[in-house]
């Protein structure tokens, strides 16, 4: 049978031993057998960083990435905060929408979509205006393939005192992510980039003294993180919770824990990344970021449209040959394509998929 190969930065290839926890036995989430599972993932999803469990916990949302971080922002600035956004793409950006949307007062910090995001605007601000509680970032700007510097962001959000929120859709469980050090109040992330999963649940993992500190001040009956905390304590859950997406995910982060965690999943990104950079550089296919090489994950790096070739015929061709690439996002639409290298990626594959850019790319060139 063949199989389409997703690179796009999720939903991902699946394994086979991660479908098949899809046809597993069919279960009430509010019975016992649910409550086991969901305390299981909850304590997967704590152990895959040093030093997060005990300190964070991990509260699951039936819903994508976005429920996430909109539960996240929703939920921990609090309605007489101010929030810093630190945004340089399509994701900082959203969460600005959503602090708009809960009325609540935010400063955008904005970077050139094509650069790092401001760290001497940031300082500035935390400098100069008491009244922020809480700074959000995104730590790999899917927009571009950014690898955004949030470990300095998150120095600063150290220095002054100011709580972090960070939107790690794209980043959680395939990069390093550094909880106490970058002053993480939270951190969002989904079943079905990184780690593997399908898509349909995405999670918070949250400083456990904020649950202590504060009441839930949540914009939303839904993506109110402390509700959800409050029962999945015990494994329940508020509403009902996606069950075969969560024993997917269970067999994911099996998997990867058995796969040796985030590092080894980021230093096989990198090879893969490696490989099909490689191939780009021989066909003369440009980075669209000038320090692409640098500033890339190796989860994703966008590429720039050769003049010879459009993004539909790029798109179409590998298409016909099992793969799936991702476009530009709104000015990069037809200038970029982005190639994610998640999920069940073979060294078959990748020699498909190289000899792919070969047959599309070489010939006009
Ligand atoms: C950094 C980042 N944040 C948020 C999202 C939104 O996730 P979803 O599309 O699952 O809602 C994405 C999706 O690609 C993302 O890359």
């Amino acid at each position: 049978m063949s199989r389409t190969r997703l690179l796009n930065p999720g939903p991902v290839t699946l394994t086979e031993r991660v479908r098949g926890a899809l046809t597993r036995e069919d279960l009430c989430h509010r019975e016992a057998e649910f409550a086991a599972l969901q305390l299981d993932v909850r304590g997967r999803l704590e152990r895959i960083y040093d030093g997060v469990a005990g300190a964070y916990v991990a509260v699951m949302l039936t819903g994508s990435g976005t429920a996430a971080v909109e539960a996240m922002v929703g939920s921990l600035v609090p309605k007489n905060g101010h929030a810093l956004v630190v945004a340089n793409g399509v994701y900082g950006d959203r969460m600005a929408q959503m602090l708009a949307a809960q009325g609540k007062r935010f400063t955008v910090v904005a970077a050139d979509w094509l650069r790092d995001i401001d760290l001497a605007a940031v300082e500035q601000h935390l400098a100069s205006d008491a009244s922020i509680t809480h700074v959000l970032s995104v730590h790999h700007e899917t927009t571009t393939g950014r690898l955004n510097s949030v470990a300095a962001l998150g120095a600063l959000c150290k220095k002054y005192d100011r709580a972090f929120l960070l939107d790690g859709v794209s980043s959680f469980g395939g990069e390093d992510i550094r909880f106490e050090e970058w002053n993480l109040e939270a951190v969002a992330g989904t079943a079905n980039k990184c780690l593997h999963g399908v898509p349909g649940i995405s999670f918070a993992l949250v400083k456990k003294s904020v649950f202590a500190a504060r009441a839930s001040g949540a914009t939303s009956v839904y993506l109110d993180l402390w509700r959800h905390w409050k029962e999945q304590q015990g494994g329940w859950s508020p509403f009902t919770q996606s069950v075969h997406v969560v024993y997917a995910l269970q067999e994911a982060l099996a998997e990867m824990e058995s796969q040796g965690g985030w590092r080894a999943r980021c230093a096989e990104y990198a090879r893969r990344a490696g490989l099909v950079r490689g191939v780009l550089r021989e066909l003369g296919v440009a980075y669209f970021l000038e320090d692409g090489e640098r500033a890339s994950s190796s989860i994703l790096t966008a590429f720039a449209v050769p003049a010879h070739v459009t993004y539909d015929a790029l798109h179409d061709g590998l298409k016909a040959r099992g793969f799936v690439i991702y476009a530009g996002q709104g000015p990069y639409l037809g200038k970029m394509f982005r190639i994610a290298v998640m999920g069940d990626l073979t060294a078959t594959d990748l020699d498909e998929l190289a000899a792919g850019l070969r047959a599309i790319i070489a010939p006009a060139g």
